[in-house]
């Protein structure tokens, strides 16, 4: 906050230095200049008196008296002219400085919270690790048995903390480094297919039908990111839904789009989450309480990202209770 204040001062005090350069070089100028004319209408006046010389001798200090005064009177008025000019500039300065500052601030607002949340999310399965080691440790008649155990259930909470990390990589891959990222002819339909496949073990888990159904459409895009947005929206819908309910996928051309859909029979999502969910780390509430749904909130921001590399748009439908549906078109 002090920063961005103190920034917001400088930044001010640079667009008043910068003014009043300019206005110093131009009021010089134009007060050379009126002088200059007044100078000459004063040796025009002075010619014409010449030719009488009482009158002349009698007026001329009068006139050089005048002369002077009028010299001092555009001084003056340039000079309040002058600060007239800074003080508007230094208040719409200040106002345009807070302007060109804010979404600064706010990107290292956001940057911050990213730790913090970050930082929560790692802490958790950490500690977590370490007072079940330190447990183990102090069990003086620990045996092989119970060690693996422990080291399995360590295990679980290593392998969360890695796909964790995985998440957080893509994600800054495609934020950070989106527009670097190759873009070739791409075959959508089979995109959606590898995403199906890597979520079948899943989808039997849950005992979810996963339907697919294609048309031939090919994309400009980058084929594994679009496997893994497909793959995210069906990771969702198959952990969103109960047990024994269907996904379905489809994709097809709609206009100059191309438009895959992923489609449940869920949960939903309620109507004051919609704006949210694709914020990174946000998880609605009837997620957060389900406890067997886990999760980091980060899947739809990555969805997000690797949306916005392809220049395309995401969309969602639902109704709680029964189901959403995901709507994806990306330029053909
Ligand atoms: N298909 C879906 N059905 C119901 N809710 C969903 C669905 N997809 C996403 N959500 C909601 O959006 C939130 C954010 O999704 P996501 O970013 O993938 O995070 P995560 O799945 O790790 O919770 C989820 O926590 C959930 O509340
Ligand atoms: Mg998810």
């Amino acid at each position: 906050m002090k920063l961005f204040e103190s920034a917001r001062i400088r930044l001010t005090a640079w667009y008043l230095l910068i003014i009043a350069l300019i206005n110093i070089g131009f009021s010089t100028i134009l007060y050379r200049e009126v002088t200059w004319e007044l100078e000459r209408g004063f040796l025009r006046a002075e010619q014409h008196l010449r030719m009488q010389p009482v009158l002349y001798q009698q007026v001329k200090e009068l006139l050089r008296g005048e002369l002077n005064e009028a010299k001092d009177i555009v001084l003056l008025r340039l000079l309040i002219l002058n600060g007239f000019i800074l003080g508007i500039a230094g208040v719409a300065g200040y106002f345009l400085a807070g302007k060109t500052l804010h979404p600064i601030e706010s990107m290292i607002d956001e940057q911050k919270r990213f730790v913090a949340d970050a930082s929560h999310e790692l802490r958790t399965p950490l500690t977590s690790i370490k007072s079940e080691i330190e447990v183990t440790l102090r069990d003086k008649n620990l045996n092989l048995k119970d060690a693996k155990t422990q080291l399995k259930s360590n295990l679980q909470e290593v392998d969360k903390m890695k796909s964790f990390t995985d998440y957080l990589l893509s994600l800054s891959r495609y934020e950070a480094y989106g527009s670097d990222i190759q873009m070739e002819d791409v075959d959508l339909a089979e995109a959606a297919r590898q995403a199906v496949e890597r979520n079948t073990a899943l989808a039997k888990k849950e005992k979810i039908k996963l339907n697919l159904e294609t048309e031939d459409v090919n994309i400009k895009g980058n084929p594994q990111s679009l496997v893994e947005l497909i793959s995210i929206l069906i990771n969702n819908a198959i952990k969103y839904s109960p047990k024994g309910k269907n996904v379905n996928v489809s994709v097809s051309k709609v206009k100059k789009n191309a438009v895959v859909e992923v489609i449940d029979q869920g949960v939903g999502i309620e109507e004051k989450d919609i704006p949210h969910i694709f914020d990174r780390f946000y998880r609605a509430d009837s997620s957060r309480c389900k406890n067997d749904v886990d999760g980091f909130g980060l899947g739809l921001s990555i969805a997000k990202s690797i949306v916005e590399v392809h220049k395309g748009e995401i969309k969602v439908k639902s109704i709680l209770g029964k189901g959403s549906t995901f709507i994806i078109s990306l330029p053909r």
